[in-house]
């Protein structure tokens, strides 16, 4: 354990439910975080809101901090005096977990003063201590959760298991400054449901509603989360555990769009929730509620890590029909690569920023990156400012599809960042807005990106065959002239360009078939041929275009050559020098060595096809 902060907790549902054995849930609040630090003293010395002295002096408010230092000295072996200064931002009594986490974080930086590893069973059981003497008879919940990153389902006797959230929005917590007994009430209740079976039905039905909002939380479902959460409320008002001041914030948050409201905790007093989809519902229900006493928690993830892997055509899409809408002028079929690959990290921050290969990008290039972003961003009604961090493990804008990568991965992060629960397909439509080609890295193996109404990608044939891709670096420069320029100038001005078109056209059908009957030689012819023509079209653009360098062309000299020779091999370019050679995972190792002679090795990447983009993780 290395992290030093503890933070709050809020119980979400099943207050109440959990004393007859429900489940109940709760959630970190890390807004609302504690951090101790630690000193050598000339006696044991406590520096925190409520006092600020000697240890031995401290009231008795504070005897469980107390005891839990003196456990931690005596486990340690600690015998010099220590100062110890806590730093908390949870306000105590209100059922968030200031005790648990008051005390957690005490025990961490005491083991982190001393340099000895603390492991989560160690700090549960000395939280524990200090509990007992805080609440009496403590169900262990607040100790899981004030050091939990993500929601638990405590079950009383049969401990805490974590819930994984795919909750997105907010919840806005408001206290209503009434100090209540959650002892009076869990007493209360008990008598209630002796005395009457409408009560007691009542409660398993809260039970119930709290153990069903479970799968709503898995499953991100906030509305249906929210209606459980009103359900409960109008139980727990029954349970007469509620207040008039908890029933109007209540009624205050549905009126103004709330998913869900409810009281937190014991009732009759405390803090009030509710649930809001987005920044705006979250607003209104500040401001409805005064903004006094108010917290909120961002229920959103804070950072997304996603991998997308380059693909390199083997029937080109080029050009555009409509520029502003991407719509290519004919389907295109491609190969992802395992090798080539494009890490992007989308993560909140104070402002839009975007950083390549480790270098902040300056307007022109944030602008474009974030405009993509925005087309989740605006869907899911946030507006918070997002930080993208790529990097690609292979030379950027050199025509060896970085943007492709670059876009799914990207894509891929927005998606999960801002909920929009897309599935690959869906995102292949908006993906072609930050870059056509990105529309095939979202899938692995052999990828078409099919000219539509709303141009779709999907995974054509898994690639799981005889198939590789050698990568020649010839030249690891940013290109001169970009895809979509070089592009426009060939629709424009080149008379080749309708015959590019249409030979495009029947290359993409006799592809389709030589794939699926593994017609290797059928592939490779259709690849190369496919890439020369595009090269045509363009180098009888005005003016003319021309990637190639004379090393592009000795190139494909040589694996001509080694075609002849049996060696199964055919070339294709794209927007740069680099020429890419496809060929039989069987003779890779052959056409290596035979390559060598011309080429250094190192120049080499040797790919076989690659998967689809993924998220690699989530916080
Ligand atoms: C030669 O996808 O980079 O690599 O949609 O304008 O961003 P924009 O173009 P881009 O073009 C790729 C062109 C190509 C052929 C291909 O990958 O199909």
């Amino acid at each position: 354990m290395d992290e030093l902060l503890s933070h709050g907790k809020i119980i979400l549902m099943g207050e109440h439910a959990v004393v007859y054995g429900y489940g109940a849930i709760a959630l970190p609040l890390f807004s609302h975080a504690v951090s101790s630090t630690i000193e050598k003293s000339d006696a044991d010395f406590l520096d925190c809101a409520l006092y600020q002295g000697k240890l031995n002096h401290a009231p008795i408010q504070l005897n469980n901090v107390s005891a839990v230092i003196a456990e931690v000295k005596n486990r340690l072996q600690i015998a010099e005096f220590l100062k110890i200064t806590i730093k908390s931002q949870i306000p105590s009594g209100r059922g968030m977990g200031s005790s648990a986490a008051v005390v957690s974080s005490i025990i961490k930086a005491m083991y982190h003063y001393k340099s000895i590893f603390l492991t989560q069973e160690q700090l549960l059981e000395i939280v524990h201590i200090g509990e007992t003497i805080a609440h009496g008879n403590p169900s262990g919940l607040d100790g899981v959760v004030v050091n939990s990153k993500v929601p638990v389902l405590f079950k009383r006797g049969k401990g805490i298991v974590p819930i994984q959230s795919r909750l997105h929005g907010y919840l806005v917590i408001r206290d209503t400054g009434v100090v209540a007994s959650t002892k009076q009430a869990v007493a209360d209740i008990a008598q209630l449901i002796k005395s009457d079976g409408e009560y007691r039905d009542a409660l398993d039905q809260l039970g119930k509603l709290s153990e069903r909002s479970i799968r709503m939380i898995e499953e991100g479902n906030m509305s249906e989360l929210g209606r459980l959460m009103t359900l409960a409320q109008r139980l727990l008002k029954l349970l007469t555990v509620s207040h008039p001041q908890i029933d109007s914030l209540v009624e205050e948050a549905l009126a103004v769009g709330a998913l869900g409201a409810k009281l937190t905790g014991g009732g009759r007093g405390g803090c009030v929730i509710a649930l809001c989809q987005d920044e705006i519902v979250r607003d209104a229900v500040k401001e409805r509620w005064s903004d006094e006493n108010c917290w909120v928690l961002d229920l959103n993830l804070k950072l997304v890590k996603a991998r997308a892997h380059a693909n390199i055509a083997l029937v080109k899409y080029w050009g555009k029909e409509n520029e502003e809408q991407v719509m290519p002028y004919n389907s295109s079929l491609s190969l992802t690569l395992d090798k080539l690959y494009t890490d992007t990290i989308i993560e909140s921050s104070d402002k839009d920023a975007f950083v390549l290969n480790g270098a902040v990008q300056g307007s022109s290039e944030t602008e474009k990156i974030i405009r993509f972003v925005d087309r989740f961003r605006q869907a899911s009604h946030r507006k918070s400012p997002v930080r993208i961090t790529s990097v690609n493990n292979f030379p950027t804008a050199a025509g060896l599809a970085s943007s492709a990568s670059g876009f799914a991965a990207l894509a891929t992060a927005a998606n999960r960042y801002f909920n929009r629960n897309m599935s690959k397909k869906e995102l292949s439509v908006i993906t072609r807005f930050g870059s056509g080609s990105a529309t095939r890295s979202l899938f692995g193996g052999f990828v078409v990106w099919q000219k539509d109404e709303n141009p779709y990608a999907y995974e054509f044939d898994s690639a799981d065959w005889d198939i590789a891709m050698i990568v020649v670096v010839i030249n690891k420069e940013k290109k001169e002239i970009s895809s979509k320029e070089a592009m426009r100038k060939t629709v424009l001005t080149s008379p080749y360009y309708p015959a590019w078109v249409v030979s495009a056209q029947s290359d993409i059908e006799n592809m389709k078939k030589a794939i699926k009957k593994h017609d290797f030689k059928v592939v490779g012819e259709i690849t190369q041929s496919n890439a020369l023509r595009m090269h045509a079209s363009m180098m009888s653009a005005i003016p003319p275009i021309i990637y190639w360098q004379p090393e592009t062309l000795n190139i494909l000299r040589i694996v001509d050559e080694l075609n002849k020779k049996g060696l199964d091999c055919y070339a294709t370019m794209d927007a740069g020098p680099n020429v890419k050679i496809l060929t039989r995972q069987s003779k890779v190792e052959t056409l290596v060595e035979e390559l060598s002679l011309w080429i250094d090795k190192k120049n080499m990447i040797i790919c076989s096809p690659g998967e689809g983009a993924t998220i690699l993780n989530e916080s």
